[in-house]
C-alpha cells in the first residue's frame, strides 16, 4: 500500500487547518499500514516548477505518435530543454501511478485551488501517462483520491455561496477524466470565524465543520481500496482532444 500525501497551503501547520488534517489522515493511516510506503510533498516549500515550451512540445510530440508509455518517451526527446522538462515530470508521474491512496491538502484561495497545486496538476497530467496501452483503460482506475480542504468562509448546500466554490467542481472533473472512481471530498469550512468579527457569530458553526472533518478524516484513513460502484473509464485528455 502506498499513500501520495501532498501539501498546498503556503501556512506551516501551525495555522493550517488543511495541513493538520491531512496530518491527522497521515498518521491515522500510518498507525494501520506500518508496512506501507509514505510519499509527502509540501508544494510550498518545495513547489513544482511551471511548465516551459520544451514541455509542451515534448507532449505535442508524443501526442502525435499516439499512445505512449512513460519509459518510452525518453526516445522522443530532442533537446536538452525538454531533456529537463521531462526529468522533473517522470519522478512525479511515477509517484502518482504507484499510489494507492492520492491524499490533497488544499485550501481554498480566492474561490480556487491554490497555483502550487494547480503547477502539480499541469505537470503530472501528461499525454497517455496514466492509460493502460493494451487495454486503453485508465491506470489510475483503482486508485482512492481524498480531497481535504479548507476555506475560511461557507459553501456548503443552500449557502449563499456555493456557486463560489470552484475547487469541488474542479477537482472532481479533473480525477473523473484521468479514470479515478472512487474520490471523497472533505472540508472545514469558515474557517476564518475566529479572526474576522464579522464571522464572528459563525465560531459555533465553524467548530462543527472542524469536529465533522477531523472524524470523516479519521474513518477515511481507516478504509482501503477501491468503491466499485462505478464503471472504468478510459481517461481522456482535458482539452477534448482524444489520446
Ligand atoms: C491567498 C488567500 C486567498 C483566500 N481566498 C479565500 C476565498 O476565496 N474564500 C474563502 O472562503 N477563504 C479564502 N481564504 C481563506 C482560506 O481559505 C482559509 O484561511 C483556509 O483555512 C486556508 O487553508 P489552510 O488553513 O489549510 O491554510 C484565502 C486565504 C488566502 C491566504
Amino acid at each position: 500500500m502506498t499513500l501520495l500525501h501532498i501539501d498546498s497551503s503556503a501556512d506551516t501547520a501551525d495555522d493550517s487547518v488543511s495541513r493538520r488534517l491531512t496530518g491527522l489522515f497521515a498518521n491515522t493511516w500510518r498507525s494501520r499500514n506500518p508496512t506501507g510506503r509514505y510519499v509527502h510533498h509540501d508544494l510550498c516549500a518545495d513547489p513544482v516548477p511551471a511548465l516551459g515550451p520544451a514541455y509542451t512540445a515534448l507532449g505535442r510530440r508524443v501526442e502525435r505518435e499516439g499512445p505512449v508509455p512513460p519509459d518510452k518517451v525518453s526516445a522522443l526527446i530532442e533537446t536538452a530543454a525538454e531533456e529537463r522538462e521531462w526529468a522533473l515530470t517522470l519522478p512525479l508521474i511515477a509517484e502518482l501511478r504507484a499510489a494507492h491512496t492520492v491524499l490533497l491538502g488544499v485550501p481554498m484561495y480566492n474561490f480556487a485551488v491554490p497555483a502550487s497545486l494547480k503547477a502539480w496538476i499541469d505537470r503530472v497530467t501528461f499525454p497517455g501517462a496514466y492509460t493502460d496501452p493494451d487495454t486503453g483503460e485508465s491506470l489510475l482506475r483503482d486508485t482512492r483520491v481524498v480531497v481535504v480542504m479548507a476555506r475560511g468562509g461557507g459553501y456548503g448546500p443552500g449557502t449563499p455561496r456555493e456557486s463560489y466554490d470552484f475547487q469541488t467542481p474542479y477537482l472532481r472533473a479533473y480525477f473523473g477524466e484521468l479514470g479515478v472512481r472512487e474520490t471523497h471530498f472533505v472540508a472545514a469550512e469558515l474557517t476564518l470565524a475566529g479572526l474576522l468579527p464579522q464571522l464572528a457569530h459563525l465560531e459555533p458553526l465553524s467548530a462543527d465543520s472542524l469536529a465533522r472533518a477531523r472524524t470523516e478524516v479519521t474513518a477515511l484513513a481507516g478504509l482501503s481500496g477501491p468503491a466499485e460502484s462505478e464503471p472504468p473509464r478510459a481517461p481522456r485528455r482535458l482539452d477534448g482532444c482524444s489520446g
